[in-house]
């Protein structure tokens, strides 16, 4: 469909600035909505939006969800794709109520301005981290939500709202189940962009735990895939594991970063962190069904390009 209008909140982060880029080659019109919030560097959020500022079908509206009025800019799209929120597992602890804010009354305040009005889909990040350390793996979207984290917490409400505004407002709303995503732009306070600038910097890496914890890391660029796809495919109500399916130990990412550096990455334990699940194994037989979702990169190429992009931004602060 070459005609669709899409918003995309949280469309300057890591992965709202790829779902951007690529619902622009589609051919469709892109409305972000993104305050710049200082989680991290916000100069690394207008780095990511740099390639699609100035194209024609492209407009940025910096602001926060929880000020703007909502209605109108939901009237200018058929589609929503929400992914603006508060990450991080691990500093959840600490400022809840920012998460709260910026989890659960960002999403309730977008669905509410959302119910009387025509659109197609309303796709909604949410997170692996709903299921903590889970009764079983890999786990399907039926599994009991145990989050070890108050983000998880915060995702589990998430989806607790979409339901809600689905089932009495018929809302469609469908949720993405994330799995721990990586590749260039990935947040600097994620496991591989941490590892892959101290392994360039010739620094060690603090590794939490023994490093035999497991994820089912997944390219961006496949996170995306499904993104797009839940568009149309997504049935109103649903939520869906988006996994990788290259489930592998901490330990073995560094022995795979060393030899792609050619060198070993070095490392020091620190104890394990209180919010982190030991490990995360999607089962993706729903999305791989009904949204066709079919990761395409192996961890080794994903990272291959994640180190280029890592190196060129430290080229560019040393040279
Ligand atoms: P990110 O922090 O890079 O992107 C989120 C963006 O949302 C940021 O640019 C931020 O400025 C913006 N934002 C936050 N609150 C806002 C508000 N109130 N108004 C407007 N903009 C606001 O994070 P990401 O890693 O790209 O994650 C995107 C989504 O995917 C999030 O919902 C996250 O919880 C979810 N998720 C991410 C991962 C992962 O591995 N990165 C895994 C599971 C789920
Ligand atoms: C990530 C995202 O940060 C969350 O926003 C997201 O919701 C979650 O994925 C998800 O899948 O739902 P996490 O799995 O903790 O959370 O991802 P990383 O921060 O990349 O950590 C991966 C692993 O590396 C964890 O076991 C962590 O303990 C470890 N790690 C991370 C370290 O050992 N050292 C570090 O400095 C950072």
């Amino acid at each position: 469909m070459s005609n669709r209008s899409v918003l995309i909140t949280g469309g300057a982060g890591f992965i709202g600035s790829h779902l951007a880029e690529r619902c622009l080659e589609l051919g469709w019109r892109v409305l972000t909505v993104d305050a710049f919030t200082n989680y991290y560097d916000p100069a690394r959020k207008r780095a990511n939006i740099q390639n699609v500022i100035g194209h024609d079908h492209y407009e940025l509206i910096e602001g926060d969800l929880l000020e703007l009025d909502l209605e109108p800019l939901l009237r200018e799209v058929n589609v929503v794709f929400h992914l603006a929120a508060q990450p991080g597992v691990r500093i959840s602890w600490d400022q809840f109520d920012r998460y709260v804010r910026m989890n659960v009354s960002v999403t309730q305040r977008l669905l509410h301005a959302a119910r009387d009005l025509p659109l197609q889909k309303l796709v909604i990040a949410s997170s692996s981290s709903i299921y903590g350390d889970a009764e079983a793996l890999p786990t399907s979207e039926t599994a009991t939500p145990l989050p070890v984290s108050p983000y998880g917490v915060t995702k589990v409400a998430t989806e607790h709202l979409a339901q809600v505004y689905c089932r009495s407002f018929a809302v469609p709303t469908v949720c993405l189940r994330y799995f721990t995503v990586y590749g260039p732009r990935q947040r600097p306070d994620m496991g591989f962009h941490k590892l892959i600038d101290r392994a360039l910097r010739g620094e060690p890496f603090e590794i939490y735990g023994d490093g035999e914890q497991t994820r089912d890391f997944t390219f961006v660029r496949d996170t995306v895939a499904a993104t797009v796809s839940a568009a149309d495919s997504g049935a109103p109500g649903a939520a869906y594991n988006i996994g990788g399916g290259a489930r592998t130990s901490l330990n073995n990412v560094l022995d795979m970063v060393g030899g792609i550096l050619g060198q070993p990455v070095r490392r020091v334990h620190q104890g394990e962190q209180r919010g982190d699940a030991r490990h995360t194994a999607a089962d993706t037989t729903r999305a791989r069904s009904e949204l066709d979702f079919a990761p395409g990169y192996d961890l080794e190429s994903g990272l291959r390009e994640q180190v280029e992009w890592q190196s060129s931004l430290i080229g560019a602060t040393s040279g």
